[in-house]
């Protein structure tokens, strides 16, 4: 199959919406990643996402609609506090997780009685939605365990000859994928930190819990269990600080390139460097690019953990800990 990347444009989007009627896969941008979408009606269409991604198939899928969709038939009710979080947040990057009515393929939810709904603020994937009118079941448009897409080539790096087509936005000004927020509880729990984060969560709602996986417990979020988000090279992670630790790996290994924000990367003149930039949002817009330029160059990537960690640098840190996990 020929994979085109084709700008959004009235004619592109006429295509997009085509393909997504006949139950294809089209990649598409949003304000965080790209996604890999696909009609959230249709069960082949859904399942087809899966086995383009090599996706384990108890990791639930995200439903994306526009801003004006009816989502009162794919949920089954919301506590009140639900729809605070909408109009502060939404659209924008919150995924929240609602009880299902079962009117979307169950191969969404992989079996879950649970829906994630997500409204991008991404005007082309907002100009896609309202022309498809669908609900539209996407992932973050990487292989299964590889690094999130930030941009129109890194999807086709990862699926050219597999899908048609790959509308192409520019770059993700978010970088990280959506906070994934669970609101079937008396009180909100965030499954995946993101942009969105708990401290903003709790000043709208009062409360907002961070979940951690319990040892022998059934994960809530499956997608949390995996090793993800990693690069094709070797990868060691190391505490904020350790500069001297970095350049001593650094010296022993034949194209070592390190990872870390500005600040640390302004010491290290002379060395091969990625550098994350300066502010908690350029370290979260640029990390997927990074590692992904990364595993192009370098045998080794030696990431220094940036110092700030609180806010949304735990989004950040979670993805970066999981990325070097091995
Ligand atoms: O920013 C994003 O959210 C991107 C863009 C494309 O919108 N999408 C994305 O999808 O990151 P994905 O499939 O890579 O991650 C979805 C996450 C997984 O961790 C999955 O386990 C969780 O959401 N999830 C989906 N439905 C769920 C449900 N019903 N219950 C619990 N977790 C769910
Ligand atoms: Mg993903």
């Amino acid at each position: 199959m020929k994979t085109e990347i084709k700008s959004i444009s009235e004619e592109s989007l006429a295509e997009a919406d085509a393909l997504l009627q006949k139950g294809g896969l089209v990649a598409f941008p949003t304000e965080t990643v790209y996604g890999l979408g696909a009609n959230a009606l249709d069960d082949d269409a859904v399942l087809s996402i899966f086995k383009a991604k090599g996706r384990p198939n108890d990791n639930p899928l995200i439903v994306h609609v526009h801003p004006d969709y009816d989502i009162s038939v794919l949920i089954d009710g919301e506590p009140s506090y639900a729809r605070s979080l909408r109009e502060a947040f939404l659209p924008g990057p919150l995924t929240m997780i609602y009880p299902s009515t079962g009117k979307v393929s169950a191969a969404v939810s992989c079996g879950l009685n649970t829906l994630a709904i997500r409204v991008p603020a991404h005007t082309g994937a907002q100009a896609l939605l309202r022309r498809v009118n669908l609900p539209v079941a996407a992932p973050s448009a990487n292989k299964s365990k590889h690094v999130s897409p930030t941009t129109a080539m890194h999807v086709y790096r990862d699926f050219n000859g597999d899908i048609p087509l790959i509308l192409d936005g520019g770059a993700c000004s978010g970088g990280i994928e959506s906070t994934v927020l669970d609101i079937t509880g008396e009180t909100p729990l965030i499954l995946r930190e993101g942009l969105i984060t708990r401290e903003m969560i709790a000043s709208v709602v009062g409360a907002c819990g961070t979940y951690t996986l319990q040892a022998g417990e059934r994960a809530k979020s499956p997608g949390m269990l995996y090793k993800h988000y990693s690069p094709r090279c070797k990868t060691v992670l190391l505490p904020a600080g350790s500069i001297e630790e970095a350049k001593r790996i650094y010296a022993a290994t034949s194209r070592a390139y390190i990872l870390c924000e500005d600040a640390v990367a302004r010491t290290l003149q002379g060395y091969r460097v990625l550098n994350l930039g300066k502010t908690e949002y350029d370290m979260a817009s640029s990390l997927y690019a990074k590692l992904r330029e990364g595993e192009e160059v370098a045998d080794c990537i030696i990431a220094i953990e940036p110092s700030k960690k609180d806010g949304v640098m735990a989004g950040v840190m979670n993805r970066l800990t999981r990325a070097c996990r091995s």
